[in-house]
């Protein structure tokens, strides 16, 4: 089907006009809301923000949220998570060491047990929710939304072309022991080159959870237009799993984990239609906004950043401009 960019909804407000010649930078704008459209971001906590939301009022959540990478919580933050990138060498990867923080889970199916509260209230009955995940937190994020009410359908994987192995031998650590040199030839020569438990990484899973249904699939579909979906594409019906290459890093997408647009495109596509609402309340640098408006879907997006707020209005902006 041809893509349908929705018209250019210009003029934009002053404030927004000035994001588009200045890099995002705290302070240029202060309103936290950006309307246009059938579009609607918040520089806001989602928690907050789906407040703002009425009860079955969005037919379609697809998120990417934080992960709780070492020691950091739903308080987060991007100066914070700069640092411990540094150190980690990678977003979500295991701090260097292997430090392992057994609390990380345990913060995150808390955080998203709330998220899907809110999640499954503001969903139409039969409505979906795909979220983005880790296979080591994978079980957490499920837990979370089943003691809220969803129905757990699926995981489904996005394969990409792979990120950043992260295994190490010990040989580093041997090297700097109290010991003879021979003794340390001995180790290194036993360990064999063996490396840290981290295979590199091919894919993220995705949850797929399902608000219950108002009666049957026909009655929920007939009253709600949510539940079913659309599966057959050109190339095939589409499956479980989704190979999409990681996005090429751009100038104007300054954000750690960026998701392809057109693996969220495929998604829209699948688990709504034509003029339906998407919600995404941890937006990042707006890759689900864009595929929803390329898409031809209203957007509802909460980013508590505010350096990403910017960036996906500026997103946004280039896309109509196009
Ligand atoms: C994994 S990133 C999403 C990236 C996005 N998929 C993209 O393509 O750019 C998660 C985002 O959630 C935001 N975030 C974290 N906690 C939040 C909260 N409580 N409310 C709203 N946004 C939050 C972070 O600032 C971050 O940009």
């Amino acid at each position: 089907m041809e893509q349908v960019i929705k018209p250019i909804h210009k003029p934009f407000n002053n404030i927004v006009s000035n994001i588009s010649r200045h890099n995002p930078n705290i302070g240029v704008l202060d309103a936290s809301k950006y309307t246009n459209g059938d579009i609607s971001i918040y520089n806001d906590d989602c928690m907050k923000a789906f407040k703002q939301l009425a009860d079955k009022s969005v037919d379609f959540i697809v998120t990417d949220p934080p992960y709780f990478i070492d020691g950091m919580g739903d308080d987060w933050n991007d100066k914070e998570l700069n640092k411990k990138k540094s150190k980690a060498g990678a977003i979500g990867g295991l701090p260097v060491g292997m430090k392992f923080d057994p609390m990380q889970g345990i913060r995150l199916e808390e955080f998203f047990y709330k998220v899907s509260l809110e999640a499954i209230r503001v969903l139409k009955p039969g409505g979906f929710m795909v979220s983005f995940s880790q296979g080591r937190l994978f079980h957490r994020l499920s837990v979370a939304c089943e003691n809220a009410g969803f129905e757990i359908r699926d995981m489904l994987i996005w394969e990409h072309n792979g990120g950043q192995g992260k295994a190490f031998t010990q040989n580093h650590f041997i090297k700097k022991m109290n010991i003879s040199e021979e003794e340390k030839k001995s180790m290194i020569d036993k360990l064999n080159g063996r490396k840290t438990p981290q295979l590199r990484p091919k894919f993220e899973p995705m949850l797929l959870a399902q608000k219950p249904k108002d009666g049957t699939f026909v009655n929920n579909c007939i009253k709600w237009n949510t539940g079913l979906v659309n599966i057959d594409f050109n190339e095939g019906q589409q499956t479980t799993i989704f190979k999409y290459d990681k996005p090429k890093k751009e100038k104007i997408i300054d954000h750690m984990t960026v998701k392809p647009v057109a693996l969220l495109e495929r998604l829209i596509e699948i688990f709504t239609v034509d003029g339906q609402t998407v919600l995404d309340p941890f937006l990042g640098s707006g890759t689900t906004g864009i595929a929803s408006v390329k898409k031809n879907r209203k957007f509802i997006g909460f980013e508590i950043e505010k350096k990403y707020f910017l960036i996906s209005i500026q997103r946004f902006e280039k896309l109509w401009r196009k």
